[in-house]
C-alpha cells in the first residue's frame, strides 16, 4: 500500500494504515520502545524511521507475527503478570520475538532477554514478570524456575485485584497485551482532526500538525536536580530532602471527543499513578470539537506531559526519635490545591507537622502516587530499621487501607542485590496479579530513592524533557526480586501501595539514610545514552 514519504515509519502505520497496536510513548525521541516493528525480520523503533527508508523491505507488526505466536505470547505474558496498563507490551512482544530462532541453533538466555529489553521502558511492572514470561516461551535456561506462575490468570478476579492496586479500572487478558487496551488515541475515528500538542493549533491530520509545528526533538539535560526545600534547623535523628519526580506514565495524555460529548477517557486501561486525574485533555478536546462541530482529538506529545503534567512535589523532612518532626512541601504556581495531602497526612502520620512552602517549579499534584505520606511513611520505618553495616535492611510497614507489607533488601553481595517482599493484603484474589503490582511497587520505589527526579531551570521549567531522562530504572538496574503473598481470608485491599513504602524505607536504610534522594542517579541515567541501539535510530528528513 502506498504511505505519504517525509514522514516516519510510525505515522505511516498509526496514522495512514490504521495500525493502532503500534504505539506512540515518545515520538520522535526514540527512548521507550513502544513503537519497535520489524524490518526485514530485525526489531526497530518506528518513530525514528523514516517510510523512505523501507521503501521495498518488509515491515512486520505485531500482527505479522501471526495469530499463534501472538497467542503463545500473550498467554505466557497473562499468566505471568507480565502486562499492566498495556500501552508498552506491544512493543516488547515485537521484539522479544524476534529472540525466537536468532541464536543460530543457541537457545536464548535470560540475559539475552534483558539486553533486549534495554530498548524499552515499561512502569507498570517492575520487568521481573515479563522476562519470566519472555525465558518461558523462549524456554531459556535461566528461566523462572521457582518463580514460575501459577497458570493463567482468571480474568474477573484478576482484574478486581487490579482495580485495586490501581485505584481505577484496569483489564487484563490476551486482548490487553495485544495492544487492545482501548486506549483514547486508539478508538479515535480514522480523519479526525488533531490538536498535536498542549498549545498546537488544530491540524488535519498528525502529517499536518508535524509539518506545521516543526520537528521538537527531546533533549537530555545535564543540569543537575535542585532540592528547593531545607529542613527546619534542630537536632534530628533524620533528615530528607526531595526533588520533582515525574510519575512518567508510558501513555501520553490524550483524548477525542465528538460535538456534545462524551470525551474520551485517557484513563482507558489504568491510572497512571494519580497523574491523569484531572487531565485538561478530555475537556479540550470537548471544546475543541463543540467550536468545531465535528469531532477532534486531542494527543500531547512526551514534552507536553512533561511540560503540563503534574509532578511529585519536592519535600523537606526531618524527623526525632520517636518519629515526630516536620515536613515542608513545595508547592508552586498552578498546582493543585494540597489540601487532601495534608488532610491524609494529619490522619495518617500523626505527630509529623505540615508546611506548605511556596516555590518555583512545574506544578505538583497531591493525589500522585502516595505523595507526600509516603514518603513520611517510609522515612519513620527507615527510623526503626537499623543502618546495616552489611547493606541489608529490613522495614515492616501497615498502610492505611490495610495493607502490609515486609521488605528485606540487600545490596551487599556484589552483582545487582535482592528484594524480598512478603504482601498481606486480605483475598488475594489473582497471585498473579497481586505479585505483578508488588513487583511494580518495588521498581517504583527504587527508582524514586535511587535515580528518579527533573531537573528545572531558573524559570522553575523542566528541562529533563526525555522519557530516558526521568531516571526510570532499566530491567538491567533492577535487583532480583521475590515476592511471597500471603492469602489472607479478609475483605481484599491494595496491597502495593504498602509494599511502594516499605521497599522505600528499606533501600533507603540499607544506603545508610543519606539526605537526598535520589542516591545514585548518575549510575543510572549514564548506560542510558546508548539505550535504542545505533541501528536503530536514523534521522528523519
Ligand atoms: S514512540 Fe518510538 S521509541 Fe517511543
Ligand atoms: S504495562 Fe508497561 S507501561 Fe504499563
Amino acid at each position: 500500500m502506498a504511505v505519504a514519504d517525509g514522514i516516519s515509519l510510525l505515522d505511516a502505520l498509526r496514522e495512514e494504515l490504521d495500525c493502532r497496536s503500534v504505539k506512540d510513548g515518545c515520538s520522535p525521541q526514540g527512548q521507550c520502545g513502544c513503537c519497535t516493528v520489524w524490518v526485514d525480520g530485525a526489531p526497530r523503533v518506528s518513530c525514528v524511521t523514516p517510510v523512505r527508508r523501507v521503501a521495498g523491505r518488509s515491515v512486520t507488526t505485531l500482527e505479522g507475527l501471526g495469530a499463534d505466536r501472538c497467542d503463545r505470547w500473550a498467554a505466557a505474558f497473562v499468566a505471568h503478570g507480565a502486562s499492566q496498563c498495556g500501552f508498552c507490551t506491544p512493543g516488547i512482544v515485537v521484539r522479544l520475538a524476534a529472540l525466537e530462532g536468532a541464536g543460530n541453533g543457541r537457545t536464548p538466555t535470560r540475559a539475552d532477554v534483558e539486553a533486549a529489553l534495554r530498548a524499552h521502558l515499561c512502569r507498570c511492572t517492575g520487568w521481573q514478570s515479563i522476562a519470566d514470561a519472555a525465558c518461558d516461551v523462549l524456554e531459556a535456561p535461566e528461566g523462572p524456575g521457582s518463580r514460575r506462575s501459577d497458570g493463567r490468570a482468571d480474568p474477573l478476579p484478576a482484574a478486581w485485584r487490579a482495580e485495586l492496586e490501581g485505584a481505577t479500572f484496569q483489564s487484563s487478558g490476551p486482548g490487553v497485551v495485544l495492544g487492545g487496551g482501548s486506549f483514547a488515541d486508539d478508538t479515535a475515528p480514522a480523519g479526525t482532526p488533531v490538536q498535536l500538542g498542549a498549545d498546537a493549533p488544530l491540524a488535519p491530520s498528525v502529517r499536518a500538525a508535524r509539518a506545521g509545528g516543526g520537528r521538537v526533538q527531546g533533549r537530555n539535560s545535564t543540569v543537575p536536580l535542585s532540592h528547593p526545600l531545607e529542613p527546619p534547623a534542630g537536632e534530628w535523628a533524620l533528615t530528607l530532602r526531595t526533588t520533582w519526580v515525574e510519575p512518567a506514565y508510558v501513555e501520553p495524555d490524550a483524548s477525542w471527543s465528538p460535538p456534545g460529548g462524551p470525551p474520551a477517557s485517557p484513563l482507558a486501561n489504568g491510572g497512571a499513578f494519580g497523574g491523569k486525574r484531572h487531565s485538561p485533555v478530555p475537556g479540550r478536546a470537548l471544546e475543541l470539537a463543540d467550536a468545531a462541530g465535528e469531532a477532534v482529538r486531542v494527543l500531547w506529545r512526551r514534552e507536553d506531559v512533561v511540560r503540563n503534567g503534574p509532578k511529585r512535589p519536592p519535600l523537606a523532612l526531618a524527623l526525632r526519635p520517636d518519629g515526630s518532626g516536620t515536613v515542608r512541601i513545595g508547592r508552586t504556581a498552578g498546582s493543585a490545591d494540597l489540601g487532601p495531602a495534608l488532610a491524609r497526612l494529619e490522619a495518617w502520620c500523626p505527630g509529623v507537622e505540615a508546611e506548605v512552602v511556596d516555590v518555583v517549579g512545574p506544578r505538583v499534584a497531591p493525589d500522585l502516587r502516595g505523595a507526600v505520606w509516603a514518603e513520611v511513611l517510609a522515612a519513620q520505618a527507615a527510623l526503626r530499621s537499623a543502618p546495616d553495616p552489611t547493606g541489608s535492611a529490613e522495614a515492616d510497614v501497615s498502610v492505611p487501607g490495610g495493607g502490609r507489607a515486609r521488605v528485606v533488601a540487600a545490596f551487599d553481595g556484589g552483582g545487582r542485590g535482592r528484594v524480598a517482599v512478603d504482601v498481606w493484603a486480605g483475598a488475594a484474589l489473582s497471585e498473579v496479579t497481586l505479585r505483578s503490582y508488588a513487583l511494580g511497587a518495588v521498581h517504583q520505589a527504587l527508582g524514586l530513592v535511587w535515580s528518579e527526579g527533573i531537573a528545572v531551570d531558573d524559570a522553575g521549567v523542566p528541562v529533563d524533557l526525555t522519557i530516558r531522562s526521568f531516571g526510570i530504572l532499566a530491567a538491567r538496574d533492577m535487583p532480583d526480586v521475590t515476592v511471597r503473598v500471603h492469602e489472607g481470608t479478609g475483605w481484599p485491599v491494595n496491597g502495593s501501595d504498602a509494599v511502594f513504602v516499605a521497599t522505600l524505607a528499606a533501600a533507603w536504610a540499607a544506603e545508610g539514610r543519606p539526605d537526598r534522594w535520589p542516591t545514585r542517579r548518575a549510575a543510572v541515567r549514564a548506560p542510558l545514552r546508548d539505550v535504542a541501539r545505533s541501528d536503530e535510530r536514523e534521522e528523519l528528513p
